[in-house]
């Protein structure tokens, strides 16, 4: 990058930093080359957000930690391009974090480190010839401990981005520190263009200014030939793994801390067919499993959180007969109930379903959009709510208490529970 040209790509950051709205890229609509109302793909943009003709899918953030972040974004065209981070209660720009890329790509991603725990940032993506090409803000992981924190659920926004869009701006309307999704953001994973029309387009304020964590759903890893492929070559899983970043690297399955908690992401689509999604004993992803519970127990995780696309247990499916997944009750609920698992999270089935079941909370959240489920099969007798309406959820934790609430396409609170931590004293009487 020539040293003028990135000096203009730093003043035209500085110049907009100030205007960058809490929840996305609202204040970046001045930039020359701003304007063309339709993405690369030929999806509308978000609603409110101007979207760069050279730009294909806006700046998202990925894998947020405690001293760092990764932005990733793609262009139309290769070109060199930067980061700047700065925290959002800077007036004078001290402290400015800087991060050129080094050769031009149209799949970019820049990971800035030696960030501050637990502080909010903005951020600013330019080209070098000025182009400003997003922002927003984000917040840091706190130290490990107790701080108070909230972060969202979403599910099986497959095929509808209007319905997405919506959501997906009460998702971050809450400034949520982080959000995880499980599953089936796509109705067809292996299609490169039904990312964007279905997720990155509708999603493109809520994906720049919330961090988000995904686990895989079925229709993410798609189709070849007209078959389902969950083989991790397969062309579902190339856009997956080229599109998202976590801590496990290349992995489907990873955890992380957050707070006082930990979260667990499976993947029981991997290298399984329709009729046998599982987390198999003696496979690579039930050891690492078995690992990560051992070390979040033995660290005392105030609560522990998992996240797969395909719940246990369901009582609704608008197909054939479907009670949830049975090779999961036999091989993973042993386990969760083993490890004093707090809450599991699935998707798969488009409602919302909760029940709690041997000390361990089980909800499902495939609302996002996806055309919803109506046929009821099994009456599971621990499933207490099943609503059949779209939704997400916010969950908040304070310490050693936890209140879920289940919210519709508005925003308004659909269903709410609270959650003690893992290892509670029994309340006296
Ligand atoms: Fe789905």
């Amino acid at each position: 990058m020539k040293n003028t040209l990135y000096k203009h790509a730093l003043a035209v950051c500085l110049a907009v930093f100030p205007a960058v709205a809490p929840t996305g890229l609202g204040g970046y609509s001045a930039s020359s080359d701003v304007g063309q109302e339709k993405t690369q793909d030929g999806s509308p943009p978000a609603p409110g957000m101007s979207v760069s003709a050279k730009l294909s899918r806006a700046p998202y953030l990925q894998n947020i930690r405690q001293d760092g972040v990764t932005i990733l974004w793609r262009t139309a065209a290769p070109e060199k391009a930067a980061v700047f981070v700065e925290r959002a209660d800077s007036a004078g720009h001290e402290g400015l974090f800087t991060v050129p890329e080094a050769e031009a790509f149209t799949e970019h991603e820049i990971t800035v480190r030696g960030l501050l725990p637990g502080t909010k940032y903005r951020y600013c993506v330019t080209a070098p010839d000025g182009g400003v090409r997003g922002g927003g803000t984000f917040r840091t992981a706190p130290d490990p401990g107790g701080s108070a924190f909230n972060f969202v659920v979403w599910g099986d926004n497959q095929s509808s981005p209007d319905k997405f869009s919506k959501i997906s701006a009460e998702m971050a309307a809450l400034q949520p520190a982080f959000a995880v999704g499980v599953g089936d953001y796509t109705d067809n994973g292996s299609d490169p263009a039904r990312w964007g029309r279905e997720l990155f387009s509708p999603g493109g304020e809520f994906l720049g200014s919330v961090p988000s964590f995904l686990a895989a759903g079925n229709h993410d890893y798609g189709l070849k030939g007209g078959e389902w492929d969950f083989s991790p070559s397969g062309p579902g899983a190339r856009e997956f793994r080229a599109a998202f970043r976590n801590p496990g690297g290349n992995r489907f399955y990873y955890s992380f801390d957050y707070g006082n908690s930990h979260f667990i992401v499976l993947d029981p689509n991997e290298n399984r067919s329709f009729a046998s999604f599982d987390v198999p004993p003696q496979s690579a992803q039930y050891d690492w499993l078995v690992r990560d519970l051992e070390s979040a127990d033995s660290r005392g995780a105030g609560y522990i959180f998992v996240f797969l696309h395909q719940p246990p247990f369901s009582t609704s499916w608008d197909d054939t007969y479907y009670d949830g997944e049975e090779l999961l009750r036999r091989h993973l609920v042993p386990l969760l109930e083993k490890y004093k698992v707090s809450l599991v999270f699935s998707g798969h089935a488009h409602v919302y379903e909760r029940g709690a079941l041997n000390g361990v909370a089980y909800v499902i959240t495939g609302g996002a959009g996806g055309a919803l489920d109506y046929a009821q099969h099994k009456r599971w007798e621990h499933v207490s709510v099943v609503l059949r309406e779209h939704h997400f959820m916010q969950i908040s934790v304070n310490g050693g208490s936890l209140l879920a609430e289940a919210r519709g396409i508005d925003g308004n609170i659909l269903d709410s529970f609270t959650l003690k931590k893992r290892n509670s004293a029994p309340e006296s009487r």
